[in-house]
């Protein structure tokens, strides 16, 4: 018989997709007109989660999943899981480590050159025909240059590393903060983020959110500056959204490229109506290179905790 798995997030990979509805019975409860009704009969046969690291799972949808053998997060944060609950249970909880970096890096420089230089608004004035209206080359004011920017990275974890491997291509300054130094990385280590906010052209947010909550703001984005920008690409809490919308408002900082958000996918109006702020609707990760791996090591985590191994990539056991 068929192992049962629920399935909290869909899969945008079809081969993944095929290879769990051949391997396991996928209940995908993004799906389900009554989930109450629906655990409370079918709660104790899954042996298997999969969740995004944005979605998490709560505590109580756990409680009601005694049968459960691994977690399996198609994503690298945990923050949405609480881990001590599972390790109390000895139940593993595994995360993509590893194989979304080079593409959340990416989008972090993709957001930055955007923030710099005004992409969106520029793409916008084309399509909207604007440029015909007012050919005059003052009709959009100008941008900042990106190449050479004092970039401050917070969290030089993997994807923090691979923002500062980019930046030092177009020859930023780079500095970083994190909870501690990191002996293994040249770049200057700042304690305090008001100091490295102070001393960067740009901020950029690789965090994790496990214990770090509006970690950005008033204070950090205004030692930032008129002429600083912000890009996150890691957890929208990790910024307090009202302190930002505020200080875009006013001008206080020059821009933002956010992927991500307190409330998502509810992103505060004045943030989509400013032109000074780029949009993705957390997206670092969506390539089919990307979910493709993330995908494999899902099956793989499964796969071994079904089988009664400790699978490779537990957080928690
Ligand atoms: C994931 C994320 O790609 O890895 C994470 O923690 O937030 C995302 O970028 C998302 O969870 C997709 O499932």
């Amino acid at each position: 018989m068929k192992a049962h798995i629920l399935q909290l997030n869909p899969i945008l990979i079809p081969a993944i997709n095929e290879q769990l509805a051949t391997l396991y019975t996928v209940h995908r409860f993004y799906e389900l007109a009554d989930q109450k009704a629906w655990l409370a009969e079918h709660g104790a046969s899954i042996s298997a989660v999969i969740t995004g690291g944005h979605t998490g799972i709560s505590q109580s949808l756990l409680e009601q999943l005694p049968g459960l053998k691994v977690v399996a997060v198609n994503g690298v944060g945990t923050d949405a899981v609480d881990l001590a609950y599972c390790r109390s249970r000895g139940l593993p909880v595994t995360a993509t480590l590893g194989a979304l970096t080079e593409d959340v890096a990416d989008l972090a420089m993709g957001l930055l050159i955007a923030a710099c230089r005004n992409l969106c608004a520029g793409d916008r004035f084309v399509r909207e025909g604007q440029w015909e209206l007012h050919p005059q080359p003052s009709a959009i004011p100008l941008a900042r240059r990106f190449s050479g920017m004092r970039l401050g990275i917070v969290g030089m974890g993997r994807v923090g590393r691979a923002v500062a491997q980019r930046a030092a291509a177009f020859d930023c300054r780079i500095r970083y903060t994190d909870l501690r130094s990191m002996d293994d990385v040249a770049h200057a280590f700042v304690p305090d983020l008001i100091d490295l906010a102070r001393a960067s052209d740009a901020l950029v947010l690789c965090a994790a959110a496990d214990k770090a909550e509006g970690i950005v703001d008033a204070a950090v984005l205004d030692a930032l500056g008129p002429r600083g920008f912000l890009v996150n690409v890691a957890r929208g809490r990790l910024v307090n959204e009202a302190d930002l919308t505020a200080a875009l408002v006013a001008g206080r900082i020059a821009g933002a490229g956010l992927d991500v958000f307190v409330d998502e996918p509810r992103v505060p109006l004045a943030l989509r109506q400013s032109d000074a702020v780029t949009l993705q609707a957390h997206r670092a990760s969506a390539t089919w290179e990307t979910r493709t791996a993330m995908g494999e090591m899902v099956l793989a985590g499964i796969a071994q905790a079904l089988a009664g191994q400790r699978p490779s990539m537990s957080l928690t056991t």
